[in-house]
């Protein structure tokens, strides 16, 4: 993949996660744009929250190496503590994918975002009330005066993860991280929540990693997809090669399972994800695929373009030494 640390918001190479022996991310390779949104995909474990969780730089017990750089601020990786408090919540903000945990119990909502916008934009009291009022507004709760004295544990789970979402756009951020609301909210209130992100960003320009399981969501509301399998990226590219022009076997797999079960959310394929103490040394995938060849046990695919144009390499990539 060509050097776009220049004209992208964020460009993350070879970003490799380490907790004890175990690779939980080997080797991530991604780039966004301005306004861009990129979704992040695949089966639980795969290490989505990790690397949304690695650029903010909030990873704990882990070894971490390779480079994540921010447009204008270099690499994330090398900041100091100091500078990274000052990134976070004003050019990159995370939505995470449990709200109940964090959100703080002991303080009302509106407190919480209420002194959040006065640290970011140093407002006063009564000016960061009147702005939490219009925040709240603006990500669909009702009664939003009402709702600024609610403790976290009086709001629905629906309700938290927009209290989150306006938490996180508070510092106006040109990227946002969002991890998908878990299982824990029944489908159509995650699907709410999730179009209302991307409907946010995009209204303000910003650039958007999401952690999506609805890979029919992805490619209607992202412009491009990451394929993740096992801590490794599989497939990426615009969201429509992905998902119409993919040659990954388990991009296909993913894809089929939707298709065939009708179902919106993510339906693991058959089989398991190997253990990180039984990872293969090759493609992490061969256990599974059906299209494996001698040297996928022993020999990890690099990242190569999918295809080749007579304008040379377009921008899509895949890791397979047998790709469809
Ligand atoms: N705090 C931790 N300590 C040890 N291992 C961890 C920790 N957090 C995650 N892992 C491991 O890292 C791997 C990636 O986890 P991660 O949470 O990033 O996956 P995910 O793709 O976000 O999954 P899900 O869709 O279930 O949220 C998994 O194997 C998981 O067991
Ligand atoms: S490298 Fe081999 S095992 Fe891995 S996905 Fe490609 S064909 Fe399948
Ligand atoms: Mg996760």
């Amino acid at each position: 993949m060509k050097d776009m640390a220049l004209d992208h918001v964020l460009s993350i190479k070879d970003l490799t996660v380490f907790r004890g022996a175990a690779k939980i991310l080997d080797r991530v390779t991604l780039a966004l744009g301005q306004g861009e949104t990129l979704a992040l995909v695949g089966e639980s474990g795969a290490g989505k929250s990790t690397i949304a969780t690695a650029i903010m730089r909030l990873l704990e017990n882990a070894r971490v190496t390779g480079s994540a750089t921010l447009a204008g601020e270099g690499d994330l990786f090398t900041l100091s503590e100091r500078k990274m408090v000052k990134l976070r919540g004003r050019r990159l903000s995370m939505i995470f994918q449990d709200a109940g945990t964090a959100l703080n119990p002991s303080y009302t909502v509106g407190r919480q975002l209420g002194t959040t916008l006065q640290r970011i934009h140093g407002l006063s009291k009564a000016e960061a009330w009147k702005q939490a009022i219009e925040l709240f507004t603006s990500v669909g709760i009702n009664d939003p005066e009402g709702r600024m004295t609610a403790f976290p544990h009086q709001l629905s789970g629906g309700m938290q993860q927009r209290v989150m979402v306006a938490i996180a756009l508070a510092g106006s951020p040109d990227l946002l991280l969002a991890d998908e609301p878990t299982s824990a909210l029944d489908v159509t209130i995650q699907a709410q929540i999730v179009r209302l992100i991307l409907q946010l960003t995009r209204e303000r320009g910003a650039s958007c990693v999401f952690v999506l399981h609805d890979l029919a969501l992805a490619s209607q509301a992202c412009d491009r997809i990451v394929v993740l399998y096992a801590g490794q990226v599989v497939e990426s590219g615009p969201a429509r090669d992905v998902l119409e022009r993919h040659r990954h076997p388990y991009t296909r797999q993913l894809k089929s399972c939707v298709l065939e079960i009708g179902a919106k959310d993510l339906v693991a394929p058959e089989g398991t994800v190997p253990s990180h103490d039984q990872m293969p040394i090759g493609c992490r995938f061969c256990t599974r695929c059906p299209r494996a060849v001698a040297r996928c046990a022993d020999q990890a695919p690099p990242l190569v373009p999918a295809r080749q144009t007579a304008t040379g390499p377009l921008d899509h990539h895949i890791a397979c030494w047998n790709p469809e």
